[in-house]
């Protein structure tokens, strides 16, 4: 069956690193059999120019019908001053919750190769692998009430819920579970449980799961110490699960041990795995149209893509081994150059993964 696959490049880089992803696409098509069609719609920034709001009708029904969509970034100074529902990320958190994809996989990987890019010491990130899965649809993201309103003093107070019911819990927690037990089935549960009730159910809730899956060890960990230690020995991690907003900052921290936010991508599933892939990176506008970013991470998203919604894992693993040979080559973007290295734009490292594709047929 052919599979349908949205491209929605977005703004600032993002329509040059999709760009890249999508020529991989194409030699998976071509050469290696790959089924599936491609059909583009703007989203963020670019959904606001084209049809007066980041997150188009078309763009929703395409997204909504496909089997997995591949985004590239959004946002960017141009759109700061609209109003809150009119900005670029609105697009996104809407998608999220429109297409109910709660289950956001944010891998933070430290390459062999770049493990100069890190800053920390070599050997407390070296050979680090960790899964941080996060809630992406409920929390204090989404919960209600919500708003600016002027309180009985006449002073204004802004306030936000965060709440989370068991069904949520219980779906966030079997994801990170099943891949805990793929993994070496150690899973972190980071909440807040000292100071939060809403924690308090959630440990309840993960405690109850883990006798359904007494091969993984279940730890909790509260979230200013898992911050703590992601920094101090992250290693000791290797699946974290966590809700919406403490997944958030927790995800950039991993992602910044690796030290290239460049390389990492992400998938965000529903119950039924279909998913948004996406770089971990944001719209960088400050470089954008110069031939600079580095597509890695969005290409990576297309392996993940394969792996987790296209069921084409002997093809995820062919790109990462193309990405792999790549970096071994010596070829670096601006964003994770070192000294030596032979230094690449954008389309050059996209036609380097396609020729290692090629070459390792
Ligand atoms: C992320 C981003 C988004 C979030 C923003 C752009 C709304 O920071 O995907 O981590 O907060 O979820
Ligand atoms: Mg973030």
């Amino acid at each position: 069956m052919t599979a349908k696959i949205a491209i929605l490049p977005g703004d600032g880089i993002g329509p040059e690193i999709v760009a890249e992803a999508v020529k991989v696409i194409d030699c998976l098509r071509g050469e290696f059999g790959l089924d599936c069609e491609l059909e583009q719609a703007p989203v963020g920034g670019a959904g606001y120019e084209a049809a007066g709001e980041p997150l188009p009708a078309d763009t929703l029904a395409l997204a909504g019908s496909a089997d997995a969509i591949l985004l590239g970034a959004v946002g960017g100074p141009r759109w700061d001053s609209l109003d809150r529902p009119l900005r670029p990320e609105r697009g996104l958190l809407a998608l999220r919750s429109e297409l109910n994809l709660f289950g956001n996989l944010r891998p933070a990987i430290l390459y062999p190769q770049l493990a100069e890019a890190s800053a920390l010491r070599q050997e407390v990130v070296a050979g680090l692998d960790i899964m941080i899965v996060r809630e992406l649809t409920g929390g204090i993201y989404f919960g209600e009430p919500r708003g600016v309103r002027t309180n009985s003093a006449g002073e204004r107070e802004g306030f936000n819920t965060l709440i989370y019911n068991e069904g949520e819990i219980e779906r966030i927690g079997r994801l990170a579970f099943d891949i805990a037990a793929k993994r070496e089935g150690r899973l972190c549960s980071v909440d807040k449980a000292n100071v939060l009730e809403v924690s308090e159910l959630w440990r309840e809730v993960m405690e109850a799961l883990a006798r359904d899956y007494p091969d993984v060890e279940l730890s909790h960990m509260y979230v200013d110490n898992a911050a703590m230690q992601l920094v101090r020995a992250p290693k000791q991690f290797d699946v974290v699960v966590t809700g919406n907003m403490f997944g958030d900052i927790l995800s950039d921290c991993a992602a910044m041990l690796t030290g290239s936010i460049g390389m990492l991508p992400s998938a965000s599933l529903d119950a039924d795995s279909k998913g948004m892939y996406e770089p971990v990176h944001g719209s960088a506008p400050d470089i954008a149209g110069q031939d600079l970013a580095n597509p890695l991470a969005t290409i990576l998203s297309v392996a993940m893509m394969l792996r987790y919604s296209l069921g084409q894992g002997e093809l995820a693993d062919r790109i990462q081994r193309a990405v792999g040979s790549v970096l071994d080559d010596g070829l670096r973007t601006a964003d994770i150059h070192t000294h030596g290295a032979e230094r690449v734009g954008t389309r050059a490292m996209g036609d380097a993964v396609v020729n290692a594709l090629r070459a390792g047929a």
